[in-house]
């Protein structure tokens, strides 16, 4: 249960004001209202709903534990806990968090920029719903998940169906001036090729797209320093390999001609991962337990050191190729799982 104050770095807009509102009933209007007085629409009798398909298409592909970056009412950690899957959410919002608590989920009130439980160990972050856009700033959002993901963790996360890479400044509006719409506050909306053109330069690899009801995801895993570290010594091998059967190569004169060269096992033996390169160690000391909300995370935390690590998602076997129809003019797939 939430009873603590507002996370320090967490925007007034969400945590009262229209939001609030329309998280107790359960429904809109709401819109993003950006200085320039465009409004996007939040989808908010959906996120009071159960998953739908398509949120059904990202839960497919968690590892976990899973971490619900910005949970909001908290449809998908519910999911996720009535599956019988360990899952937390996090958001700023005290009503988000009680509404997720009321539907059986576990959830902390707190901003994704501060210290989190289980940090390194979480085998999935999801930010849906356009939560890349939390704090306007895709890169520096980018750069927390990957501190909070164990190495082989996966963020999967929901973009904008256009083609668009903008930083905004929002207000919080109910479309009818009922509710105060507080400070505005920067977001951004980002789309799958500008994500992935950030997430690229920032050491990410794209583990799978998709789009599903029109809504579309990127998945992404860090790339791995020692996978990298082999590929460049296998690519360098063979090359060295070359190098040495070029000096070596024999002339019509020569008895080497007929002389083969045994090839050394060691250039094709690769090098044994340990599971100790995989072992994730906090990197922030974890807070106190101190309520039901906390001990739960703790122990989802908890979870996330014996998280399986493998380099696919638990559930991606049940998304078969046949599925998923690549459209690669497009750069994205069609999920029609
Ligand atoms: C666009 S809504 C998405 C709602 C949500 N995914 C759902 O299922 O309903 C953004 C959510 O992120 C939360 N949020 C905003 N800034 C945050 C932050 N710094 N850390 C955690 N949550 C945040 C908001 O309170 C809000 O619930």
């Amino acid at each position: 249960m939430s009873t603590v104050a507002p996370p320090p770095d967490a925007v007034p807009s969400w945590c009262a004001g229209p939001y609030a509102d329309a998280l107790r009933a359960g429904r809109g209007p709401l819109f993003l209202r950006r200085t320039d007085g465009w409004l996007l629409p939040l989808d908010v009798e959906r996120w009071c709903a159960a998953p739908d398909p398509a949120d059904l298409s990202a839960l497919r592909r968690c590892a976990e534990p899973v971490l619900d970056i910005g949970c909001g009412p908290g449809r998908l950690v519910a999911a996720l806990a009535a599956l019988g899957r360990r899952a937390l959410g996090i958001d700023v919002s005290e009503a988000a968090v009680l509404h997720t608590l009321a539907l059986g989920g576990t959830a902390l009130r707190r901003s994704v920029f501060e210290t989190l439980p289980g940090e390194g160990r979480w085998g999935t972050a999801l930010l849906m719903d356009g939560n890349i856009g939390i704090g306007g700033d895709p890169a520096a959002l980018l750069a927390r998940v990957a501190e909070l993901l164990a190495p082989r963790g996966l963020l999967i996360a929901e973009t904008a169906p256009v083609d668009i890479d903008e930083r905004v400044r929002v207000h919080l509006d109910d479309g009818r001036g009922l509710a105060d719409p507080g400070e505005a506050f920067p977001w951004a909306r980002i789309g799958t090729p500008a994500l992935i053109g950030h997430a690229r330069a920032a050491g990410w690899q794209v583990a799978d797209q998709w789009s599903a009801d029109g809504r579309r995801f990127v998945a992404l895993r860090r790339r791995d320093p020692h996978e990298e570290a082999e590929g460049r010594a296998a690519r360098a091998v063979p090359d060295a390999q070359r190098a040495r059967a070029t000096a070596d190569r024999p002339t019509a004169h020569s008895p080497a001609a007929h002389t083969p060269k045994a090839h050394s096992p060691a250039a094709h033996t690769p090098a044994v991962h340990t599971a100790a390169a995989h072992t994730p160690t906090p990197r922030h000391p974890r807070p106190a337990p101190s309520s039901r909300p906390d001990r739960d995370a703790d122990r989802a935390a908890d979870h996330a050191r014996t998280a399986n690590h493998s380099a696919e998602p638990a559930n991606s076997a049940a998304v078969t190729s046949s599925q998923r129809v690549r459209n690669t003019s497009a750069g994205s797939a069609v999920d029609r799982s």
